[in-house]
């Protein structure tokens, strides 16, 4: 139970009402509206400008989601340390850090920035006065959790705290130009409001996402009003923080092993940039009655799918196998593009049979075992082919619709998944 004690709002809101009977606002032609243009500020994070659709809007407030110690405080001060570079004086608010702690941070990231301010406050009134005096182009505020205001009595996390803070901050970004950014804890349902409950309030929703055993980090847009949703940015968390990566591709499949049943490349698209991510699967014997499936990067109900798909189109023995399977570099994949990867590898591990080495996968499966085509098929073609790989496996649908293939690579087109397992794999 949380109390909720309901106070009128301290100020009208700016998007119009009526005073004294009389409204405030005043419908206008939509030719007749200046927009004074979009201007992003840039920032010398390619990854991180790649999310928000190209640079900072002024006037936007971002959340930056994400499980505990995943590195968000990390990224942001970073990412404010080059903001007060670029763009002069940034505000860096912490309610969860001392100085001492953000600044033993600063020095591990090599970060030297004149115009970056820091300030370890909770209280949201407090934090608008310190604005008020600083006047800087961006602020971070880490975390919204652990912010209150005094107009609502409520603990701060609480749900009312959370949403309350939040619009105050929409209200100062939209009526200041000044950019916000917040942090937000992914938190189980409950007391405790996670980023959830604020995602309609903001602009722009980050999550920053990974497996907290590996290195890889992706920043994904769940929802941006100024730019394209699920783009992707790949870091690298080492010692000296968040690190972009340039070419992601290449980074997964860096631990790659040729010739070992069980693996296949599947060319998948996060947002716009095509992806390349190894695909592994393991059939062992199983001793259960009911044998065990376990994904790990890809949803279960898909593995499911496929594993049934398997055993009734391809005729694999699957009901005495205990099946793994596993995204390599702690990648989430949730196109269905990536299915056929998926069921080559696991028919790869089964009959203990490697996957040709240069050969990549594109498709999704149908449950009658077809082959469906996908989208953006030319930029995963490209992609596959820059990155030394000579054969991809396509939907045979796919090819008559006047593909692009480029030079150098064999699209080889199927219809059927049976059809896909007999050409992908190498012969005993
Ligand atoms: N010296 C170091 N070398 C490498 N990685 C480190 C080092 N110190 C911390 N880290 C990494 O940084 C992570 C914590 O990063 P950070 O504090 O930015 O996360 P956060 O998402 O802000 O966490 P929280 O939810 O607690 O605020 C740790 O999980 C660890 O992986
Ligand atoms: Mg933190």
């Amino acid at each position: 139970m949380v109390e909720q004690i309901i106070s009128p709002p301290a100020e009208t809101a700016k998007t119009g009402g009526r005073e004294g009977g009389r409204v405030l606002s005043t419908p206008q032609r939509l030719s007749e509206i200046t927009a004074d243009g979009l201007t992003r500020l840039p920032l010398p994070m390619a990854e991180f400008s790649r999310v928000l659709g190209g640079g900072i809007v002024p006037g936007s407030l971002i959340l930056v989601g994400g499980d505990p110690g995943i590195g968000k405080s990390t990224l942001l001060v970073d990412v404010a340390a080059l903001m007060a570079n670029t763009h002069g004086a940034t505000l860096y608010i912490s309610g969860e850090e001392s100085l001492r702690q953000i600044k033993m941070r600063a020095d591990r990231l090599g970060l030297d920035a004149k115009e970056l301010f820091l300030v370890t406050e909770t209280n949201l009134e407090a934090m608008f006065e310190h604005i008020a005096e600083i006047k800087p182009t961006m602020v971070v505020v880490d975390s919204i959790q652990t912010t209150y205001t005094e107009e609502s009595k409520s603990s701060a996390g609480s749900v009312t705290q959370v949403r309350r803070c939040a619009s105050r901050f929409q209200e100062l970004a939209k009526g200041s130009g000044l950019t916000v950014i917040l942090v937000g804890h992914v938190t189980k349902e409950g007391a405790i409001a996670g980023p959830r409950v604020l995602e309609h309030i903001v602009d722009t929703v980050l999550y920053l996402e990974g497996d907290p055993f590996h290195r890889y980090r992706l920043l994904r847009g769940v929802k941006n009003r100024f730019g394209a949703t699920s783009e992707v940015g790949v870091f690298e968390m080492l010692d000296k923080g968040m690190v972009e990566v340039q070419n992601p591709s290449e980074a997964f499949l860096a631990e790659r092993q040729v010739n070992v049943p069980g693996s296949a490349i599947a060319v998948t698209i996060e947002g716009t940039r095509p992806l390349l991510v190894e695909i592994q699967a393991l059939g062992s014997t199983s001793t259960f009655s009911n044998p065990r499936r376990t994904s790990n990067g890809i949803d279960y109900n898909r593995l499911l799918l496929l594993t049934a798909v398997l055993s009734r189109r391809v005729n694999l023995k699957l009901h005495d196998k205990d099946i793994f399977t596993n995204v390599i570099g702690g990648l989430q994949i949730t196109e269905p593009a990536a299915d056929l990867s998926v069921a080559v590898a696991i028919a790869s591990s089964v009959k203990d049979r490697p996957v040709h080495a240069d050969m990549a996968f594109v498709g999704e499966v149908g449950l009658s075992g077809e082959l469906r085509a996908v989208s953006q098929l030319d930029t995963r073609l490209k992609e596959a082919v820059k990155l030394g790989f000579r054969r991809c496996v396509i939907p045979q649908s796919a090819r008559k619709r006047g593909l692009q293939i480029p030079d150098g690579l064999e699209a080889i087109g199927c219809r059927s998944l049976r059809e896909a397992v007999d050409v992908s794999l190498l012969s005993k």
